[in-house]
């Protein structure tokens, strides 16, 4: 059996269908860059069918992307499929990944359909599709939850129709890792035709065990894909974890027994960028890319590691990248020099005059903080400010009094369309007198579900402060992220943020429709 284990990403499908991580197609397509440096066997770019900015979003990728797959999901009809091999045209390999329920439950109450219907239909999409690629990828919905027999049924189908590659989700994140393991196994057996297709592992963390269940479903089940997110990014409670499958897999080969492509390296940049970009705050004790995944607090801890770094350490810390949180530039740096950093971090602005806005904005945070790093610069890209993107209210100034024993005062300055407004407000704190007096003008009504501030650096006070703001209004969650080094700054882009992301309303579809 192949000793290879092909890590299919999803961030940027099944990852963004967490509320409120959307992103732009400029987000998307850095994200993507750095998914193809970590070398990812498969990027599953986007839902192509789902809306204008989703295609937009997964053609330029497949445009871009050159050394991993670019995949788009397509639900099991022709126009689906249609419209995610036009998306994918540009790209130097591509896959198309449809799919259809298969449970008695979202056979009967979701789709309204008999089993003998999605049987056919499974079995017309794969074969529309592969008129249309070589590369077919197909997924029996919820398959963990249907029943052995029929899914058996299906998949023989599918995969004498060209299906390439057999992925098996646990969609609700119902499954434990020794039965999931054997299901995988079972179907592999009873399916006569089952060694045509690559099998493939789809785990979602309701219970907290998408890792171990799709580490189940390798060892056990003989799967040879692992579908994953960075940072676990997703729906609910998230998708299987890129990071920690990978490195489970790297960190006990003598168990697993296979070769995994990713240049590990890549990982806490990838992290980083995903989280900034989505606002998804990584816990610090998460395993590989958590703030503490590598910090010895305690003193014995600390002695042994001293002594003997594998006393307490199973991985290294440089080998997933962590190593990369150095200063890069500073106040002297040129125009040059930062423009060559946005390249090697594969961000790409569409003029000079980007270039030049950015650099100016790069000066001004010189200025202010002595030591510019990656995650900075990072930050200071998915500023909206920068980029310009949806930039309807922008923040021109900010300044705010408070003193103990007083009500702390704040007086904002911010570009609404075209036109100036000064607002001014009373808050509990100069945060929330800012934001109050954002609120006072813009009006936006919208529920504030979560505030956080995080240093993006070091944890010192010289770091940059991340603020992250979620915001909920008429059934639509949205993630708004500011940086800067004045915390109360930094509060006003991330709520400007986040309104404007609420004021740009995407006609998108829902995946599982
Ligand atoms: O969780 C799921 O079932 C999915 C499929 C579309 C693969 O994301
Ligand atoms: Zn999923």
């Amino acid at each position: 059996m192949n000793d290879k284990l092909i890590i299919f990403d999803t961030t940027l499908r099944d990852g963004e269908q967490s509320p409120g991580a959307s992103m732009t197609r400029d987000e998307k397509l850095r994200i993507a860059r750095q998914l193809e440096r970590l070398r990812v066997d498969v990027i599953e770019a986007g839902f192509a069918a789902a809306s204008n900015g989703d295609f937009e979003a997964v053609r330029a990728i497949a445009d871009h992307v050159k050394e991993s797959t670019v995949c788009s999901l397509a639900r099991a009809n022709d126009r689906d499929i249609s419209r995610a091999a036009e998306a994918l045209k540009g790209a130097a390999r591509s896959r198309i990944h449809t799919f259809i329920a298969t449970s008695p439950l979202h056979m009967e109450k979701k789709l309204r359909m008999t089993p003998d219907q999605v049987f056919e239909q499974a079995r017309l999409a794969v074969r529309f599709a592969r008129n249309l690629s070589p590369d077919v990828e197909f997924s029996p919905e919820d398959g963990y939850r249907s029943e052995v027999d029929f899914l058996c049924r299906v998949l023989e189908a599918v995969i004498a129709e060209g299906a390439t590659t057999i992925n098996i989700p646990d969609t609700v994140g119902y499954a434990v890792p020794e039965l999931f393991g054997k299901f995988i196994r079972t179907l592999r057996e009873r399916i006569p035709n089952s060694d045509k297709a690559v099998w493939s592992v789809h785990c979602h963390n309701d219970l907290g065990m998408a890792v171990a269940n799709s580490l189940a479903g390798v060892k056990i089940g003989g799967a040879r894909q692992v579908e994953c997110t960075i940072n676990g990014l997703g729906e609910r409670a998230g998708n299987c974890s890129l990071e920690e499958v990978v490195m489970a897999v790297k960190t006990r080969r003598d168990y697993y027994g296979l070769d995994v492509g990713i240049d590990t390296t890549q990982i806490v940049p990838a992290s980083r960028m995903v989280s900034q970009t989505t606002g998804f705050v990584v816990q610090p004790n998460k395993a590989v890319v958590g703030a503490n995944a590598f910090a010895h607090a305690s003193g014995i801890h600390q002695d042994g590691v001293l002594k003997a770094r594998d006393t307490y350490e199973i991985m290294r810390a440089e080998d997933v990248g962590w190593s990369a949180n150095k200063i890069v530039l500073g106040k002297l740096s040129g125009r040059n020099a930062f423009k060559q950093r946005l390249q090697d971090l594969g961000i790409e602005l569409e003029s000079e005059a980007d270039v030049n806005a950015a650099f100016a904005r790069f000066k001004d945070l010189a200025d202010r903080k002595s030591e510019i790093f990656d995650e900075d610069i990072i930050a200071l890209m998915t500023d909206e400010s920068v980029t310009h993107e949806n930039e309807y209210y922008r923040l021109l100034s900010l300044a705010q009094h408070s003193e103990t024993g007083e009500r702390p005062h704040a007086r904002v300055a911010l570009m609404i369309g075209e036109t100036e407004h000064v607002a001014e407000a009373d808050g509990n704190g100069p945060v929330d007198a800012s934001l109050k007096a954002i609120e006072s003008r813009i009006r936006s009504g919208a529920e504030m579900l979560l505030y956080s501030v995080n240093a993006i650096t070091s944890g010192s006070t010289e770091s940059q402060g991340e603020v992250t703001i979620r915001l909920q209004l008429g059934g639509r969650v949205v993630n708004g992220v500011g940086a800067d080094p004045d915390i109360v700054v930094a509060s006003a882009k991330a709520y400007l943020s986040a309104l404007n992301k609420l004021r740009s309303r995407a006609e998108r579809v829902a995946a599982q429709g």
